[in-house]
């Protein structure tokens, strides 16, 4: 595992919870970070802390959804800084959402903000790092979610399991340029955000624990990460029992 030193670390969704707190994180030994989001508030708050601290911090204020903002921020980092050598997907949004209740473009909006995101930053970062002498790695924050139909978090679900499928096919073509790809799956975390959307959240870890886990797959690049355990070992075992007995234990698990 190598710690990540003098390297410059693009953060996407990085205005508010784990983004926010994987800069601080990594503004220390050296890197440089760039950091985006929505709200320039906030933005240019944290990157303040992290300037008055002594880190290197370029804040951009950009909407993912929107692909020239994007390849904007991508390029804006390439100037500042003349490449992007890691970058963590981490933009999404998964609010409670029932299938008997949802639109159509309730649906299409939350495979948006949780597809479309990536994607947006996806294709400009491929292009980028390509030309690199080192390649780069590119890691998204996916979710323990987005590995099986999770009830009231089923358009999250989907968008994410989307995601992941796309960044796998990805990482298996651009292995040879040298471009790595790393799809991190959280379980529930503390943040801000969620803390009022009535869903039960078994073996909820805090934002800074969350963000230590991110900071380590960032280091080690596996494929994928999964934390924490007791929730990862909770999917894999749903996912390995027959079909009627995890919709069981997952429809309970959704009506507490
Ligand atoms: N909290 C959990 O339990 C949990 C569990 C598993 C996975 N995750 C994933 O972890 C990631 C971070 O979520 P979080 O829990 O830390 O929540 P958060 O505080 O809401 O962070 C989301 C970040 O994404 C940014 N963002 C959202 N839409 C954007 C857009 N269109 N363009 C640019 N930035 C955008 C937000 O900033 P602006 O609003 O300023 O744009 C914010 O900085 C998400 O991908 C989420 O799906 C969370």
């Amino acid at each position: 595992m190598a710690r990540i030193t003098g390297r410059t670390v693009l953060i996407v969704g990085a205005s508010s919870g784990i983004g926010a707190d994987v800069a601080r994180l990594l503004a220390h030994d050296g890197n440089r970070l760039v950091v985006t989001a929505r709200r320039a508030p906030e933005l240019a708050a944290l990157a303040k802390e992290i300037r008055a601290s002594g880190g290197d911090c370029l804040d951009v204020a950009a909407d993912a959804l929107e692909p020239q903002a994007a390849a904007d921020v991508v390029a804006a980092a390439v100037a500042e800084y003349g490449g992007v050598d890691i970058a963590l997907l981490n933009a999404g949004q998964g609010p409670d959402m029932s299938m008997d209740q949802v639109t159509v473009a309730d649906v299409s909006r939350i495979m948006a903000l949780n597809y479309d995101v990536v994607v947006n930053y996806l294709v400009p970062l491929i292009a980028q790092m390509g030309g690199q002498r080192d390649g780069g790695l590119i890691a998204h924050t996916n979710s323990l979610a987005g590995l099986m139909g999770i009830p009231r978090q089923g358009p999250y679900s989907a968008a994410k399991a989307a995601a992941r499928t796309l960044i796998d096919a990805a990482r298996i073509e651009l292995a040879p340029n040298g471009i790595r790809f790393t799809s991190i799956h959280p379980g529930f975390v503390a943040t801000e955000r969620i803390s009022e959307d009535g869903l039960p959240k078994p073996f909820q870890i805090s934002q800074e624990q969350a963000a230590r886990h991110v900071v380590r797959a960032l280091e080690r690049e596996p494929a994928q990460a999964y934390f924490p355990w007791p929730t990862a070992a909770l999917v894999r075992t749903l996912r390995a029992l027959p079909t009627p007995l995890s919709a069981f234990v997952l429809r309970r698990l959704a009506a507490r």
